[in-house]
């Protein structure tokens, strides 16, 4: 994915967008660039590969001035991460620039066409024949046509997903945009209006936003904003108001976004978990989703991608205990050429946090087509996903900058614990006094959370010490095994490690040949009283890999004097219900990962060649 920029005001535009490049950098950091349109219809334009700290030196001493401009930071899908292939792109004459977020699936065959007529493209990526057509428009139709026609126009004939951002410097008061899945906001300043892929771009100057829905096409001035379908009729978007403040944009005094992150779950899980029982009864958000539909439930589905299949496993976990409902977890990518067998019994749970996932949301389609009804779990407003799913509860996280996922990751399995309290409460598998309960100490965990999050000094020593290690195991069972998982994917994906989680059950039919002398294992131990034979089998385990040679690393209950016994290194939580002990055994897992990337001089923020949402499948 990548991150887009718009502004129409009295400001200098550069720095608008430059600053509001700098908060989405996270969307992708393979290049970035900027157009501005003078008063007096001169386009400037600046772009460089690598980080926005390039593109800063590009502009340093041009006078850039101009109150109308666009900007984007790019992940490169065609065509690699070089100053050529960033964006903005311009036509042949210099009159319009683009910028583009989404894949055009029929570049190839408009890349033909203009060819065919002579253009010459001076770029590989499917964006740049966008300047060109929407030219080739406002040259053939002359004076009639105005950019956003032309842009109309163009876009019908546009396959694939995209967020578009244009400027004109023969109209130097207005920026136009369009889009088809792929974010876009709006948002409403006073004399003064902003695009964004995420209102982060824009929380600096206004919390009044406004989504914009799948193919429409919007035109900013600085009074406002003009939004039609792809034909021009007049379309409605969907304002809300954002709920987080520029703080919550910033490092706070962290050297990285993560480390701030990995702080706020008490707040990210207790406001998830705010308003969702009331009266003495679980609620879900913008309830489209009846509940005598949830109660004709017979099967359930959960689909998501990295962290957020992690938390669909969980997510199996609690439903099937406290519903009996049967529960398949899949990760979306495969979920949709499986043919899996769904019907208008069966409830699809899409989890993202972005809600721009290509994959789960091609997964929601396929879900839909078989008359499925879908519930998204999101921590982003106005996403593609909850749009299009049938009810959504949303995760109040607030904007997550790291790549990695932490806050929205514990915020999912408070979600998803939610979803399985509200499908037992449709269904009576739990009484309500039982469901009180259950709700009760899950509100217990932010202050657990709290409690875990004073104790990670230990886990960054321990990671120093490992952090030169060749590859690390996580090991787990039951509900330990997706944290393991979880612990694995951090890892990966921060230190560039190679890591696995296997269920501990598992290790000896093969992986158990991994193990020498001094090899690091996480080992995620159940708590004695709540599973009592799993936490035998987990001692065995810790046995088998010790006689071995592993250096053990055991997150266990505190107060767990077996599991102290064996750990070469222990790392304890305080005391929670079994479906609720993810919240807690994920946060060692999160420090551990940054820790070892830190000391490995990785950027925890940005790690290579990741973004923060994969929106190509
Ligand atoms: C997790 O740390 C990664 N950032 C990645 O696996 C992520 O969870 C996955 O891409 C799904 O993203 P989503 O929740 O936005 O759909």
């Amino acid at each position: 994915m990548c991150g887009i920029v718009g502004y129409v005001g009295s400001r200098p535009a550069l720095p608008v967008v430059v600053e509001g490049l700098r908060r989405m950098e996270y969307r992708g950091y393979d290049s970035a660039g900027i157009a501005v349109v003078t008063p007096d219809g001169v386009l400037n334009t600046a772009k460089k590969a690598g980080r926005i700290g390039n593109l800063d030196v590009e502009l340093a001493g041009r006078e850039i001035t101009g109150n109308t401009g666009i900007g984007h930071t790019r992940w490169a899908t065609h065509g690699a991460p070089n100053d050529r292939n960033a964006h903005p792109h311009l036509d042949a004459a210099g009159r319009i620039a683009v910028i583009h977020n989404g894949i055009i699936e029929n570049f190839h065959e408009l890349r033909a066409e203009l060819e065919r007529d002579g253009v010459e493209l001076t770029s590989d990526t499917d964006t740049e024949i966008v300047a060109h057509l929407v030219a080739a428009v406002l040259r053939e139709g002359g004076d009639d046509v105005v950019l956003a026609e032309a842009v109309r126009s163009v876009c019908r004939r546009l396959e694939g997903s995209f967020t578009l951002v244009f400027v004109d410097r023969d109209h130097p008061d207005s920026v136009v945009a369009a889009r088809r899945n792929s974010p876009l906001v709006l948002g409403l300043g006073d004399g003064e209006t902003f695009l964004g892929s995420s209102d982060v771009a824009f929380i600096e100057f206004t919390k009044r936003a406004v989504e914009i829905g799948q193919d429409q096409v919007v035109e900013i001035t600085r009074d406002g904003y003009t939004l039609t379908d792809l034909h021009g009729n007049p379309a409605e978007g969907k304002p809300y108001a954002i709920t987080w403040d520029l703080e919550a944009a910033e490092k706070g005094g962290y050297e990285y976004f993560m480390l701030k992150e990995i702080q706020e779950q008490p707040t990210a899980v207790g406001e998830t978990l705010r308003s969702h029982f009331m009266d003495g009864r679980i609620t879900l958000d913008e309830q489209r989703l009846d509940i005598s539909v949830l109660r004709e439930i017979d099967k359930v589905f959960v689909v998501g991608c990295g962290s957020a299949y992690h938390a669909g496993l969980l997510a199996k976990h609690a439903i099937e205990h406290w519903t009996r409902i049967p529960v398949e977890v899949e990760m979306a990518s495969e979920f949709r050429y499986r043919d899996p067998v769904l019907d208008r019994q069966t409830l699809v749970i899409a989890i993202s946090q972005s809600g721009e996932t290509a994959d789960t949301l091609e997964a929601v389609r396929h879900a839909k087509d078989q008359r499925a009804t879908v519930l998204a779990i999101c921590n982003t407003n106005g996403a593609q996903i909850p749009r299009e799913a049938d009810a959504v509860l949303y995760t109040h996280a607030g904007p997550e900058i790291g790549v990695a996922a932490t806050k929205t990751f514990t915020a999912q399995v408070a979600a998803v614990l939610i979803v399985g309290l509200a499908l037992a409460q449709a269904r009576g598998t739990k009484y309500g006094d039982e469901i009180a309960a259950e709700f009760a100490a899950l509100e217990a965990m932010p202050d657990l959370i709290r409690q875990t999050l004073e104790r990670v000094e230990d886990v960054r020593r321990i990671a120093r010490e490992i952090a030169n290690a060749k590859a690390i195991l996580f090991l787990g069972r039951h509900v330990g095994y997706p944290v393991a998982l979880e612990g694995a994917l951090k890892l990966k994906e921060l230190a560039y490690m190679h890591a696995e989680g296997f269920p501990a059950g598992e290790l000896k039919h093969g992986p158990i040949a991994l193990v020498e002398q001094d090899l690091p294992v996480v080992v995620v131990m159940p708590d004695p009283t709540g599973r009592p034979l799993l936490h035998q089998k987990m001692l065995s385990n810790i046995a088998e890999i010790s006689a071995r040679g592993a250096r053990t690393i055991v997150i266990a209950t505190e107060g767990d004097e077996l599991a102290a016994k064996h750990a070469a290194h222990l790392i304890e939580l305080p005391f929670s219900p079994t479906l609720l002990s993810p919240l807690l055994s994920a946060i060692p897992m999160q420090v551990l990962a940054a820790e070892i990337a830190q000391a490995r001089g990785f950027d925890v923020d940005k790690p290579r060649n990741l973004a923060k949402s994969v929106t190509v499948e």
